[in-house]
């Protein structure tokens, strides 16, 4: 028989092999999940009912089940009631009582209090028992701290006197944002966490990296030919990142007020999406490897100095005003609120990334809540067409752009410009639209499935590591401390269901750039 001779000239590309298991490939072997706030809201409405879906999924081994840690008095069997509602109220009609029970027979409760070495003493004992071998250190062991910030240090202290920390390699820990409140707090957070387990255990949430559109940035940039080499300033005018809510702050009026816009969006999900975009291949899609890539982003933002947030950034805070057609308050008198608060619910800034990539490409961040609609998506605009080969017409033309949505819709669109049909010559924005509810039949996945499918299976991919979280903070502290020093006096500054106060559109405007949706509602 001839052989088939290789086509001269084509080296095969290598193959890198992902870690991540693909949905319903790999099945989480047994573990034990130790829940450690688990009466909170977070534990009810995200926790349970993923932890639920992956049970009903058959993601979850038989053998494998959740330790609740809390104060309350509670017996397993109370603590199976409350799990039973959990899920019924969160998949009215669909789930099944017999197997709501039978996943309910997962968990089992422990009291305690997180000071008492008692806890820790008896943590260690039940964790022996629930192991499928019967000792704790060789089991797949996970502790999600669904507390307070507060409380964090605490119990990584009580695991480590325990022998919990790194003296059980396949254990892992699971922290929620926020991971600190300035550079200084995630540097002591960090290094107390560091002293008890190794960074290959710690999983520190950003959920929105978990969320497909948000991953599926890596396979658009990376799984095609087209785009990668345009992605750069040679061809990209700006990018833009908007991260908007509807919503105001709702029942959360006391964590608000701890927080604020920068600290519970842009230094997490917008430096996380931000990275995403910007980050150069990877090597591999190791969790390393890709954290490295992210790392290097944050590493390479111009500083945003006192002044530099003074002519860059914005902030607002929104008053009453009109959402989905009905009048609504204005922050300071939301609940928990202060009337005189100087708390940011808006934020708009220009960053630069000074790398060879991106060197003079503006990228526009802007985020609040109580904007006219729930949003979040990532525009790129390319550069205008070096002439005019239509002549006038062409001052009319759009330049190509790129859309990622991540919310309400997951889907890219593409701007092109064509030919409008008839006699002339008269250029037209043409829209190529790829949706992924429709292509694939499938909703958005809940990302706390897939977070803790993750952190059961040990892929770090998805959690910024150490120096990840501490470069955010890095780049944005001077940011914070610019503003917490000189509170804006004009707030509230944007009315509730506008797009932010007249300065964030200032920002770009003075560029000759335009915000995506600034054509509605403007304060
Ligand atoms: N809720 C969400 O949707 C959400 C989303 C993202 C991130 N997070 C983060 O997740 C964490 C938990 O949030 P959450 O909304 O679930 O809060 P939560 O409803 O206030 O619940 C906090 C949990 O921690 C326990 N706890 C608080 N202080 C304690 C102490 N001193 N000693 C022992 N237990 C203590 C509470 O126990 P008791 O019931 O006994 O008070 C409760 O089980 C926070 O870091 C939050 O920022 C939450």
């Amino acid at each position: 028989m001839a052989q088939i001779s290789k086509r001269p000239g084509r080296t095969p590309a290598r193959t890198l092999e992902s870690r991540r298991p693909r949905a319903g490939e790999v099945r989480a072997g047994p573990f034990v999940m130790v829940i450690f706030g688990s009466t909170g809201d977070l534990t009810a409405r995200k926790l349970i009912p993923a932890l639920y879906a992956l049970h009903e999924d058959s993601s979850l081994s038989g053998s494998s089940s959740v330790l609740a840690v809390g104060r309350r008095p509670l017996s397993d069997e109370s603590y199976r009631k409350a799990v039973f509602s959990a899920v019924r109220k969160n998949f009215p009609g669909a789930a099944r009582p017999e197997r709501v029970a039978a996943f309910a027979h997962r968990f089992h409760y422990l009291r305690g209090e997180l000071q008492d070495d008692a806890l820790y003493k008896t943590l260690r004992a039940r964790l022996a028992s629930l192991s499928p071998s019967g000792a704790a250190k060789d089991a797949n062991i996970v502790f999600y701290l669904a507390v307070p910030p507060q409380v964090v240090p605490l119990i990584v202290a009580g695991l480590d006197r325990f022998g919990l920390g790194r003296s059980l390699p396949q254990s892992k820990l699971v922290v929620e944002k926020p991971f600190g409140k300035d550079l200084d707090s995630a540097e002591a957070l960090n290094r107390q966490i560091l002293a008890a387990f190794d960074e290959k255990q710690v999983f520190r949430i950003d959920h929105y990296l978990a969320k497909e559109t948000v991953q599926n940035i890596l396979f658009f940039r990376f799984g095609n030919a087209l785009f990668e080499p345009v992605w750069n300033a040679r061809y990209i005018d700006h990018i833009q990142i908007t991260v908007a809510e509807d919503i105001g702050v709702d029942d959360r009026g006391a964590f608000y007020e701890q927080v604020g816009v920068i600290r519970d969006i842009v230094q997490n999900h917008l430096m996380q999406v931000l990275a995403m975009v910007a980050m150069e291949p990877p090597a591999g899609f190791e969790a390393d490897l890709v954290r490295d890539e992210r790392s290097k982003v944050f590493h390479s933002f111009r500083h945003m100095d006192g002044r530099y947030a003074k002519a860059f950034t914005v902030l607002g805070q929104y008053g009453p005003g009109l959402a989905g057609g009905r009048k609504v308050r204005g922050y300071r008198t939301e609940a928990r609120v202060s009337p005189a608060s100087q708390v940011s619910t808006f934020f708009a800034g220009r960053f630069q990334i000074d790398n060879w990539r991106w060197a003079g490409v503006p990228f526009y961040l802007r985020t609040g809540k109580r904007l006219p609609r729930r949003v979040s998506e990532i525009s790129i605009e390319f550069k205008k067409l070096p002439l005019r080969l239509f002549g006038k017409a062409c001052g009319h033309m759009e330049p190509n752009g790129l859309v990622l949505s991540i919310q309400p819709q997951e889907r890219i669109s593409l701007v092109l410009t064509v030919k409008h049909p008839g006699m002339g010559s008269v250029p037209v924005p043409a829209r190529m639209v790829f949706d992924y509810a429709e292509s694939f039949h499938v909703k958005e996945h809940p990302v706390y499935e897939r977070v803790l499918s993750d952190c059961i299976k040990g892929d770090l991919t998805l959690f910024p590591r150490q120096d990840e979280v501490e470069a955010t903070w890095a780049v944005l502290d001077p940011v914070i401390e610019y503003w917490e020093s000189r509170p804006p006096a004009c707030f509230p500054n944007y009315a509730a269901g506008t797009w932010g106060p007249e300065e964030a559109f200032d920002l770009v405007a003075r560029e000759g750039r335009a915000w995506r949706f600034s054509g509605e509602q403007r304060a």
